[in-house]
């Protein structure tokens, strides 16, 4: 079975952060017995790494190199919990969620280069039995040909609202306005890049989480899917 293979089935499920996307992906990835592709990890490890090299952001050249050379494995010990992320053999599991790697992710999201380093790492992830890939041009760019296509959303309000449940739960204390305006800040920065901005694919399905809950959200994803 090659990537390119159409009977590897594939559902993409695009949306902004906080859409619970990343939850209801790998739920529905864990339902089927599917593989997961968190995109998101991927942009974050080589933002990590390219801040271990001293990598300038302005430069793309250096940023593309290191997209390409840098080894991300996913490791999990069984098929419900979260996987270890390793980046160059190291841990970066618990870094890898954190506002600064969030940050430097999107930054280097926005260089052409470095998306073309990324494409083919990603289309890797199309194995047997399927695949669920989560991210903002999952249904767009990287696998346009997938058969099933989601795109999530949720009121900005209510993806503060998540965030600001996530973060007290962990014992920080966090205004939840301030949420709010960086949840529109990063929406707006990732919706209006020159490059694969975040934007459904014209055959997406459109699935708005406000007020729904998650488990409800993954029946409804499940149900697209063939049984
Ligand atoms: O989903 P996330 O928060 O882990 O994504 C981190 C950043 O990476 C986010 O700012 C947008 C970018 N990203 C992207 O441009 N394309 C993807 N397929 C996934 C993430």
């Amino acid at each position: 079975m090659t990537a390119e293979d159409p009977a590897v089935p594939v559902l993409t499920i695009d949306g902004p952060s906080g859409s619970g996307k990343g939850t209801v992906a790998r739920a529905v990835a864990t339902r089927m017995g599917w593989h997961f592709l968190d995109s998101g990890a991927l942009y974050r490890a080589v933002g990590l790494a390219a801040g271990w090299a001293d990598i300038d952001f302005s430069d793309a050249d250096a940023l593309a190199r290191c997209a390409r050379d840098t080894v991300v494995r996913f490791v999990s010990g069984d098929m419900t919990a979260e996987p270890r992320v390793l980046v160059n053999g190291t841990d970066v599991t618990d870094e890898l969620r954190t506002e600064t790697a969030g940050a430097a992710a999107s930054a280097i999201a926005a260089v052409p280069s470095v998306r073309e380093a990324l494409f083919a790492k990603q289309r890797a992830f199309r194995r047997l039995p399927g695949l669920v890939a989560d991210g903002r041009d999952m249904g767009t760019v990287i696998f346009p040909e997938a058969q099933y296509k989601v795109f999530l959303t949720a009121s900005a309000e209510e993806r503060a609202a998540r965030r600001h449940k996530q973060l007290s739960e962990k014992g920080l204390a966090v205004k939840i306005d301030g949420l709010l305006r960086e949840i529109r800040a990063r929406d707006a920065r990732d919706a209006d890049r020159a490059i694969a901005p975040l934007r459904a694919a014209a055959d997406a399905i459109l699935l708005d989480s406000t007020g729904i809950p998650v488990d409800e959200v993954v029946e409804r994803v499940v149900s697209l899917l063939p049984a």
